[in-house]
């Protein structure tokens, strides 16, 4: 068989641990060929694309970002290689293709799926907003980098007697905030899912200083917003590919609350870093089982489908289930948290 691969949407760690397995798992599982396309959609409506043999994927397990390059694409190009994905499948001699990416990507995928491609999709993202998979790799790594940045920052805030805010990702699903919110020990935790009200971060505050602790960490999701319209908030502009970009948060809530508590306050955006450098193990060995289960799916015919944790096995489930909404963090996971504040 030949296979294509790609790594499409915004990157994340354990992206090349997946193309590893993939290569590895046809190759030598099966004899097939992999080629893999660059800077995803664009590598295969454009023709950039290259073969990928044990040793092009030798020594990257540990390696961040993905060797393939990744970018979005506008929706109208999407539709471009949907239309045109039977001629684009002669011309690459394509059995199967494995498009590696989140939300957008795997809506790509099954537009190509429906439109007669043989597409098996890999799930990634560091939001683990996917729904239909309990995980997503890339998300512990986003968490265990968030949980260090906090460790790190509470020795300087109680140096200072400050009360940091840590803005993490997540645009619409707070994973991300509420995990390293709980692994850090954070006192406030600030999620998409349910509007903040400024005044219960300052009476936490207070509370602390009044107990004599002399400093106190708010992890803030990037989409978090204040459930009374004050703080200047604005909802964010929407980009070309239809993402939501948010005005910083976790500035205006580090103002807003020092002008209210009349504390210093200081906000970190931990931004990129949470989606560079090394993925933890949990996310290399989740990517190498995705990987494998991919080409094992693509053997058994089983196309317009992704691979999916579900507790402890590795599933294989449409594709349409995947993308139909995302998965956002029920609201009783902060009941658990707000306990330890
Ligand atoms: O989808 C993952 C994500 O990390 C979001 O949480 C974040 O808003 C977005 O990507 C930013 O991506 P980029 O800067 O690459 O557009």
């Amino acid at each position: 068989m030949r296979i294509g691969v790609l790594t499409a949407g915004g990157d994340c760690p354990g992206l090349n641990a997946v193309i590893r397995s993939v290569v590895h798992r046809a190759l030598t599982g099966y004899g097939d060929e992999v080629i893999g396309f660059e800077d995803g959609f664009k590598g295969l409506l454009d023709g950039h694309y290259r073969p990928l043999d044990l040793n092009a994927v030798s020594g990257i397990l540990a390696r961040g970002g993905t060797i393939l390059g990744s970018a979005r694409m506008e929706r109208a190009r999407l539709s471009e290689a949907a239309e045109n994905c039977v001629e684009l499948q002669k011309e690459y001699g394509l059995d199967a293709l494995i498009p590696i990416g989140g939300e957008g990507t795997l809506t790509a995928a099954r537009m190509l799926a429906d439109a007669g491609m043989p597409v098996v999709g890999v799930p990634k993202t560091i939001d683990n907003d996917i729904s239909s998979t309990d995980r997503t790799f890339g998300f512990d790594t986003a968490v265990t980098v968030a949980t260090e940045a906090m460790d790190r920052l509470k020795t300087t805030a109680e140096s200072h007697q400050r009360v940091m805010v840590v803005e993490v990702m997540g645009r619409h699903a707070g994973w991300i905030a509420l995990e390293s919110g709980m692994a850090g020990g954070a006192h406030g935790i600030c999620l998409p899912e349910r509007p903040f009200d400024p005044a219960d971060l300052v009476k936490m505050v207070e509370e602390r200083f009044a107990r004599g602790k002399k400093f106190a960490v708010v992890c803030v999701a990037e989409g978090a917003h204040p459930a009374d319209g004050t703080m200047d908030y604005q909802k964010g502009e929407i980009d070309q590919y239809g993402h939501e970009r948010f005005q910083g948060i976790g500035n205006r809530l580090a103002v807003e609350l020092e002008k209210r508590l009349g504390k210093e306050a200081r906000p970190v955006i931990l931004g990129h870093v949470q989606r560079g450098g090394t993925p933890t193990a949990y996310d290399r060995v989740l990517a190498t089982r995705f990987g494998w289960h991919a080409v094992e799916a693509v053997h058994r015919g089983e196309y317009g489908r992704m691979t999916a944790l579900r507790g402890t096995d590795v599933r294989m489930v449409p594709l349409a289930e995947a993308v139909t909404q995302l998965k956002t963090v029920p609201l009783d996971r902060m009941a658990e948290a707000e306990s330890v504040f």
